[in-house]
């Protein structure tokens, strides 16, 4: 991908105050153990949002974050690209609220649903729409209240989710050799795969908001392969190996996942950014928490390449590679 393109400006992230641990979880009657999530998923503790608080509210915080960190004001956005499956309402897009929240009064506003890809396929919309020249700044946000559809008696599924958001303010790179930018975005899906992960309800269908439903062991196996596969694709089109990837941030969802993917990439776990431990699976914001998370630790250098990867529901997935 040559010529203009967008590139990061700025980053944030927000957690809700509440830390629900493994042992909480069980101490609340659900039939687990601290011993049996760690081994299965490295999963430790999750951040909960109050009664009260929305998506909204959680994006917004990780948006000023990032807009600050930009030393960018919100007249100055072009665009926001909200990635959730947990909208605050059926309609409007919560996207709007974030808009009105931090005052703006121009340019447009959408939310994007591609579940735990949400924030890969956001990256890959902002960046077009840079590239084409129809925005020049854009924020991104991937932001979730996933406790908000968790069926509490399903052991299997309720353990591995929490709440969270995070945020990249993008700008317009003219794509100079070496200059910092997304090199590359891939997006995928394959909806025959529907049935392995969704949820049981929705405006059309039930009228219910629902609740996720998963194999979760189909869900492993597959992920596995297709992240592996997204990661050769990214690596190709940019003609890259895994020698030049400084960081591999993958969707935080398993700790098993992300092992096997960087094993089969021949990656380090030095080299690969983990915080499902810290705040399981956030779904559309896991990623941009992880990055943020990486970034207030000063662990990327200027120039380092960076893998992004994810997979969720539908299936969708994709990778976006970016120099810092
Ligand atoms: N605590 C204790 N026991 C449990 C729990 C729990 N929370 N959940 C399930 N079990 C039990 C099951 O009931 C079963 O018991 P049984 O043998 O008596 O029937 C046993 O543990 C094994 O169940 P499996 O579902 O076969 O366990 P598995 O080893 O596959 O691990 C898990 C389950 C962790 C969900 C795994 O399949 C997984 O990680 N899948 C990927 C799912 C995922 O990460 N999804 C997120 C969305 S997709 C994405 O973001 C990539």
């Amino acid at each position: 991908m040559k010529g203009v393109r967008a590139r990061v400006l700025g980053w944030g992230s927000y957690l809700p105050e509440r830390i629900v641990t493994n042992d909480d979880l069980a101490r609340q009657g659900i039939d687990t153990s601290d011993d049996w999530i760690v081994e299965r998923t490295g999963i430790r503790r999750r951040h909960i949002a109050a009664a009260g608080e929305c998506t909204s509210d959680l994006a917004l915080r990780a948006a000023k974050r990032a807009l600050a960190r930009a030393g960018i004001g919100p007249a100055e956005i072009d665009l926001i690209v909200l990635a959730t499956t947990t909208p605050d309402n059926t309609f409007p897009a919560t996207a709007t609220k974030v808009q009105a929240a931090l005052g703006m009064t121009g340019g447009a506003a959408f939310d994007l649903q591609a579940v735990c890809a949400g924030f890969i396929y956001a990256l890959a919309v902002a960046n077009n729409f840079i590239r084409v020249g129809q925005a020049e700044t854009v924020l991104v946000i991937g932001a979730e209240t996933f406790s908000r559809i968790l069926d509490w008696s399903d052991r299997a599924t309720c353990v591995l989710f929490g709440d969270g958001a995070g945020a990249l303010v993008l700008g317009r790179s003219d794509g100079a050799d070496g200059a910092p930018g997304i090199l590359s975005t891939h997006i995928h899906s394959d909806g025959r795969r529907y049935g392995l992960l969704y949820v049981d309800g929705g405006p059309s269908s039930t009228g219910e908001a629902g609740h996720v439903r998963m194999k979760g062991r189909e869900v492993f196996r597959l992920a596995v392969t297709l992240l592996a596969e997204a990661a050769e694709e990214a690596l190709g089109a940019n003609a890259l190996s895994a020698d030049d990837i400084a960081w591999l941030i993958p969707h935080q969802a398993n700790k098993r996942i992300i092992d096997a993917t960087a094993r089969k990439l021949g990656l380090g776990t030095d080299r690969v950014i983990t915080t499902v431990h810290e705040h399981a699976n956030t779904s559309a914001a896991s990623i941009p928490l992880a990055l943020a998370t990486a970034a207030d630790e000063g662990r990327f250098e200027r120039g380092q390449i960076l893998l992004l990867e994810g997979l969720g529901g539908g299936f969708a997935w994709g990778s976006a590679v970016v120099r810092w």
